[in-house]
């Protein structure tokens, strides 16, 4: 069959796959080819074994993979043949030299821009998936320059929105599509291009485009406005432990005002993922770079905050469970840094773990998706840890309960059949506030949430608050 157009995704990882799997599945008419240097990481796409646990991910991939949707590892072909390309490779923080720990290690971002510029027989349309600092975009071209007779290339940004469990959602009906251009001719028709590809299924309102300064920097905002508005919650919970006020009602009341608004004002553990911490932290490296020192103060604190919120909970259990856990069994449910996705990166549960093995504690965990993610991230320190998926098995003999990630197969689970299975004093942390605490205190758990009085047996002047959940 001949395809209409030809599109190229370099990165083949939660970004890159799911959204070439629903372009591939809104545009027939279209091959779509993902191409990464990690063979095992193509071999996974091409199998029933997909490397990204997305909800109604395998149903697109089945519908597409082989007919108009390719993954493969010959990335210089791929370039040659493609004239749309996207790039989606990680852009991690720095761990070495000037910026260590704060600014985005560009590296591999660099070597991919020259692997088009050496590969590039025709001239091409670069499309910026990875979340990027502002400014890279005129770096891209710097490095396209030098290209050989009539090969021009057009630089263009299109950041991603989609969310880690929700992404075919996310992807099928975005809040926009954004897409920055050069406001040149040359630009505006590499822009139409795309504006062409996403309208296929997203209304025209939807589809925004700027200028491409604009673009790279709002996807950083945007996920900086996100994470802050967790940090702001969780400031709030640690001072609503204190005062007998309820974090829940708090943000209930606090969201109900159309100008706040009611999403990302679950207090928790903190916020986890590959992009909050790292984009925050690049955000504020670029404001000291522009010379702003204030602003990257401001933004760096979003990140203290969710490091006080871990620490915070780990200083909970340990002064909860009479200042020792060495030799106690602690079962961890959730290892996600959110639920619905097997993805531990940046997870609060990694902390946490290794909190309580420092403490010598015995930890038990149970996911029903992580747990192959949770034992690479442990593998150097986790003679004390057991892995076990259903919850009940992972919970017998154990003196505590942390709930760690939001998946709702533990908001429901048959706690009278646990507490008996466990040791007495049996306690509970919910680090997600999805049980009932009320119900759980009852069956005989010593129960603390997160920004809510803590129920505790030992004490007779805090009692059960049945409007507590
Ligand atoms: C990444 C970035 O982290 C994010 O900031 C950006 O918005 C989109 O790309 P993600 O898809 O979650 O997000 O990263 P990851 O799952 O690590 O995928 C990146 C892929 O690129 C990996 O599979 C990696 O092997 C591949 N890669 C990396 C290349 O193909 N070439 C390289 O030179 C480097
Ligand atoms: C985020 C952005 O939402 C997405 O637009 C961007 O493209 C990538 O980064 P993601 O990291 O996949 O997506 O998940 P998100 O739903 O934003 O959650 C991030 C973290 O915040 C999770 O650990 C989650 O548990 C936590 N969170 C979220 C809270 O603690 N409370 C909330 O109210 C919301």
């Amino acid at each position: 069959m001949k395809f209409k157009k030809n599109i190229l995704c370099i990165g083949a990882g939660y970004v890159g796959g799911p959204t070439m799997a629903m372009i591939a599945s809104k545009c027939p008419d279209y091959r779509v080819t993902v191409v990464d240097i990690n063979p095992e990481r193509i071999n996974a796409w091409n199998s029933h074994d997909l490397p990204v646990y997305e909800p109604g991910l395998d149903k697109i991939i089945k519908k597409t993979r082989g007919k108009n949707l390719f993954f493969s590892n010959n990335i210089e072909k791929a370039i040659t043949e493609n004239d749309i390309i996207f790039v989606s490779v990680h852009t991690p923080t720095k761990t070495f030299g000037e910026g260590a720990g704060k600014a985005p290690d560009l590296q591999y971002w660099e070597k991919t821009a020259r692997q088009i510029l050496e590969n590039s027989k025709s001239s091409k349309i670069v499309i910026e998936k990875s979340t990027l600092p502002v400014k890279t975009a005129a770096a891209m071209e710097k490095i396209l320059a030098p290209a050989k007779g009539k090969i021009k290339f057009e630089v263009l940004s299109n950041p991603e929105f989609l969310a880690e469990g929700t992404a075919i959602k996310d992807l099928e009906n975005p809040d926009r599509v954004l897409i920055g251009s050069r406001d040149t001719k040359n630009g505006l028709k590499a822009r139409q291009e795309l504006v062409n590809i996403y309208s296929r299924w997203v209304p025209k309102e939807k589809i925004i485009t700027t200028n491409i300064w604009s673009s790279e920097l709002s996807k950083l905002v945007s996920n900086a406005f996100l994470a802050q508005r967790v940090s702001s919650i969780n400031s709030i919970s640690a001072l609503c432990e204190k005062t007998e006020a309820d974090v829940s009602e708090v943000a209930k009341a606090v969201g109900m005002d159309s100008r706040i608004g009611s999403k990302f004002l679950q207090a928790g553990i903190g916020f986890g993922g590959s992009c909050f911490k790292k984009d925050i932290l690049h955000l504020a490296y670029l404001c000291e770079y522009y010379g702003l020192p204030e602003v990257a103060a401001y933004w760096e604190s979003v990140v203290k905050m969710n490091e006080y919120q871990q620490q915070r909970f780990i200083t909970n259990i340990l002064g909860s469970m009479f200042n020792t856990l060495a030799g106690k069994r602690i079962c961890v449910f959730g290892f996600a840094f959110k639920a619905n996705t097997g993805d531990t990166r940046e997870s609060p549960a990694t902390y946490i773990t290794r909190k309580l093995l420092a403490e010598q504690a015995l930890v038990t965990i149970s996911d029903p998706k992580a747990l192959k993610n949770a034992a690479l991230d442990l593998a150097d320190i986790d003679e004390n840890v057991k892995y076990e998926e259903d919850p009940y098995k992972a919970v017998a003999g154990c003196h505590a309960i942390a709930i760690l990630t939001d998946w709702n197969i533990y908001r429901n689970l048959d706690f009278r059949k646990i507490y008996k299975s466990m040791i007495k004093p049996a306690f509970l942390f919910d680090g997600r506030n999805i049980v009932d605490h009320a119900k759980c205190f009852k069956i005989g758990f010593n129960v603390y949430p997160i920004g809510k009085p803590a129920m505790s047996h030992f004490k007779t002047t805090q009692k059960a608050n049945s409007n507590s959940r």
